[in-house]
């Protein structure tokens, strides 16, 4: 892991407390528009990359498993919710197989990210989803440079709306082979 993404770590895995309330209620209402737009997938798992305190399968109840790289936010998630999937992982290696999930979410968490890292970052989400599966990013719009968006518009995924919401942007891609 290199140096800057060791600094993020740390600082998240500082006081998961901390994103209780404030952070817990900003994010709300990313998940409740997000759930309004998407139903369950018909079949199969559902990934949330960099889960934090677990709010998406506490928001959707669907079958969920929540990967984060901080461990003090996973244990705080669990002790929340005992019953949880949780994974110990850096999104950019994800430990799962080709084609494992039908829907990736990812709210707020790429942030700090160079347009390159984005990429890598795509493939990998690419080569776990399953083929038609949907992937879910929101991007803080402060995060938002146009190389970032080209990336992602570009990308080894293909753009099937984009929007704001709520202080962040709204990316839904597609597996198509
Ligand atoms: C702003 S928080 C958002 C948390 C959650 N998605 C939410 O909306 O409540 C960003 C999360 O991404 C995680 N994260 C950042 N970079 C990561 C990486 N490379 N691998 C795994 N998790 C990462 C952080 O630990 C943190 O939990």
């Amino acid at each position: 892991m290199n140096e800057p993404k060791r600094l993020l770590r740390l600082c998240y895995n500082r006081n998961p407390e901390r994103f209780e309330p404030t952070f817990k209620s900003q994010q709300e209402a990313k998940y409740r528009f997000i759930l309004e737009r998407i139903g369950p997938p018909d079949s199969g798992l559902v990934l949330d990359l960099g889960s934090g305190i677990n709010l998406f399968r506490h928001y959707s109840n669907w079958p969920t498993i929540g990967l984060d790289f901080a461990d003090n936010l996973l244990l705080f998630s669990r002790s929340q919710d005992p019953d949880a999937p949780l994974v110990l992982a850096d999104m950019d290696h994800l430990p799962f197989k080709d084609r494992s999930f039908s829907l990736i979410v990812g709210v707020t968490v790429i942030i700090d990210r160079t347009p390159i890292e984005v990429l890598g970052l795509l493939g990998e989400i690419r080569r776990v989803l399953k083929p038609a599966g949907s992937v879910i990013l929101t991007i803080l719009e402060k995060e938002l440079t146009e190389e970032l968006c080209d990336v992602i518009r570009r990308g080894p995924l293909n753009l099937s709306e984009e929007f704001p919401c709520e202080n962040d942007r709204y990316f839904h891609l597609i597996h198509l082979e």
